[in-house]
């Protein structure tokens, strides 16, 4: 089978910053196994985790201040995948023992990885200046692998249409007649919006006004695709008539790297600015949205990819709904970036 081509100089989410301890991680991102760690520093690192000399598991070994050691003859490399020690003999290092090094970012508590031969462009990453003020918005987040080809979790994102059936409990009953859905691309970015005026408010909503709610509210989500796979939600209620940022509001980043050609990690992160202070909302908040992600949204799309056989979407001729229209377009751009990587 020949792997995907994906799209290259560009960051891709590889762990969440609690994750990286002096204790490696194994975790295999576009095909690849990395090893990644944290140095003695709090520098994090990511390491092809295969050693250059008999090809061992990096991961395996131990962490010597910034430095990884392998586990099988003691090569100690650095950060940059340079062998800085060999305990072998006279210690003289071979020019080629050198394991390959990914360059990482840490922001807004996500390690970015780089991958690409061109040089880091810590420009092209995506921000969430709410993760990093805890003074406005409380954020809670969590993890799934999902068995499915990434581009299917962009797809579920960009249609929340499916929340009335496959999340019932979430969304209010029939919604989807009442909602005024439109796309529109902006540069690379696909925006899709939803947008429901005078809307009987959810529950999330309603315990966030607390003993005050509203009865109906102006609802809008938008949902903004960036390549690869990096989707920024914000979804937000107001009184009628009122600005967006008059209502509870939340601001979500879905973060998809491929780990292969048909799975997928997926990363949350959902930052809000209501309730800041209840911990008790905040642990349930999270079990339910890792619970809607694992138990529904995962599943489905791991069922989907079955039934697809490995084939593409367009080679299935896909019957198409008006709100499909974000994610073909998101896949249109994607496609059409990977294939100027191709021709350059
Ligand atoms: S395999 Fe890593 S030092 Fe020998
Ligand atoms: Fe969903």
């Amino acid at each position: 089978m020949t792997s995907p081509v994906y799209l290259s100089n560009t960051w891709y989410a590889a762990a969440f910053s609690a994750e990286l301890s002096t204790t490696p991680l194994l975790r295999t991102l576009l095909g690849e196994p990395v090893a990644l760690y944290r140095g003695a520093s709090g520098r994090a690192a990511a390491l092809h985790d295969r050693c250059p000399h008999r090809f061992a598991p990096l991961h395996k070994g131990e962490v010597f201040g910034d430095d990884l050691r392998c586990p099988y003859h003691g090569l100690r490399f650095d950060p940059q995948g340079a062998c800085v020690h060999n305990p072998i003999g006279e210690g003289k290092i071979p020019k080629a023992a050198c394991a390959r090094s990914y360059p990482l970012l840490e922001r807004d508590g996500i390690v970015w990885l780089w991958w690409g031969d061109q040089p880091a462009d810590e420009s092209k990453l995506r921000r969430w200046p709410e993760f990093d003020d805890s003074e406005r918005y409380t954020c809670v987040e969590g993890y799934i692998l999902v068995k499915g080809e990434y581009q299917l979790i962009a797809d579920n994102l960009l249609d929340l249409s499916h929340a009335e059936f496959l999340h019932p409990y979430l969304a209010t009953e029939g919604f989807n007649r009442r909602t005024q859905y439109s796309m529109e691309q902006q540069g690379n970015t696909v925006v899709a919006r939803n947008w429901r005026p005078s809307e009987p408010i959810s529950g999330l909503f309603a315990f966030a006004y607390g003993d005050d709610a509203p009865t109906h509210v102006d609802h809008l989500s938008l949902v903004k695709w960036e390549a690869p796979s990096t989707l920024r939600l914000e979804i937000g209620v107001t009184r009628p008539g009122q600005p967006p940022e008059a209502g509870p509001r939340s601001y979500q980043a879905h973060l998809i790297t491929p780990e292969t050609a048909h799975t997928s990690h997926y990363f949350w992160k959902w930052g809000r600015d209501f309730k800041l202070a209840d911990q008790e909302f905040s642990t349930k908040l999270q079990a339910s949205l890792q619970a809607a992600f694992e138990t529904e949204d995962g599943p489905m799309i791991e069922a989907q990819s079955v039934h697809m056989g490995g084939q593409p979407q367009e080679a299935l001729k896909p019957v198409l709904l008006p709100t499909d229209s974000a994610s073909l377009r998101a896949r249109r751009v994607l496609q059409q970036l990977i294939e100027q990587q191709v021709a350059s």
